[in-house]
């Protein structure tokens, strides 16, 4: 039986989308995206492209898009109670990228938080969510997702190619990008929108299964806090807590939130 197409998809996960719009090429599918949640695009209107000009990533980094070899998409999502926090939409995000490129390529994805999918010691895709000024009662982001599909080793920029992977690096074979998004958003838009009716079941859930596919809970890493670095092993790791991070100070077992790290390394255990 053939792989469903993105369209049908989304159709079935979001009744109330447009069509799915992909461009050949743009700066970048979350600017797009914005300016549509801004116009009032419905939940599940999805922007992607075969190439990114000015693709960003977070903390101000540029998101690397070579033509044809990645896959740039950006999700507009609503939602219709108060959300306790962006960080599990963040969780349920990544959960979904992991579980459908996994679902696609057959190589096992976990998630690196707090946006990130790695495959072992290698970055396979990276999460950013944005928002513009909106009303907290009614929820609204747009989450983009850029996934390492058919990149080569040399297809990376120098910075980044010591720790990045894609599906084809992992598998030896090429992947059709269009089944890939497929796969993703038929993990990535229950998950969403379990997180974006923000009851409590649907919660737990997000936190059983975010740990169960968790690259750090157990590991030795380097965060860097506020500008300041911080050693230690995971002790939990939670979509609405953060992580409990047993430290090698005496400061002891300490609370971190997503918002205010901007890197998280893995280092070996002592
Ligand atoms: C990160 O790891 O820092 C997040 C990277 C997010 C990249 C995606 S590609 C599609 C969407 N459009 C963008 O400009 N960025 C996101």
């Amino acid at each position: 039986m053939n792989a469903p197409s993105v369209a049908a998809v989304l159709a079935a996960g979001c009744p109330e989308a447009p069509p799915p719009q992909w461009l050949d090429t743009c700066r970048s599918t979350n600017e797009i995206a914005l300016a549509r949640l801004a116009a009032g695009a419905p939940h599940g209107t999805l922007v992607g492209a075969g190439e990114q000009t000015a693709g960003r990533g977070r903390h101000g980094r540029p998101w690397h898009s070579p033509a044809g070899l990645g896959l740039y998409a950006s999700l507009v999502v609503r939602g219709t109670a108060p959300l306790e926090t962006p960080t599990l939409l963040v969780a349920a995000a990544g959960l979904g990228v992991a579980e459908g490129a996994e679902r696609a390529s057959g190589t096992p994805c976990r998630v690196k938080w707090p946006n990130d999918v790695w495959c072992d010691e290698s970055k396979l895709a990276g999460i950013l969510v944005e928002t513009r000024g909106f009303d907290p009662a009614r929820p609204a982001f747009v989450v983009g997702f850029g996934v390492n599909v058919n990149h080569g080793r040399t297809d990376f920029p120098p910075d980044v190619a010591a720790r990045a992977t894609s599906l084809a690096l992992r598998t030896g074979r090429r992947h059709e990008l269009q089944a890939v998004l497929a796969a993703i958003l038929q993990a990535l838009l229950p998950r969403i929108g379990r997180a974006m009716r923000a009851d409590r079941a649907a919660a737990a859930l997000l936190e059983r299964d975010y740990r169960a596919r968790s690259l750090v809970l157990g590991r030795r890493v380097s965060l860097t806090v506020g500008g300041e670095r911080v050693v230690g092993v995971v002790e939990d790791v939670s979509p609405s807590a953060g992580l409990a991070l047993r430290t090698d100070s005496s400061a002891g077992v300490v609370r971190i939130r997503a918002e205010h790290v901007s890197e998280v390394r893995l280092e070996p255990t002592r």
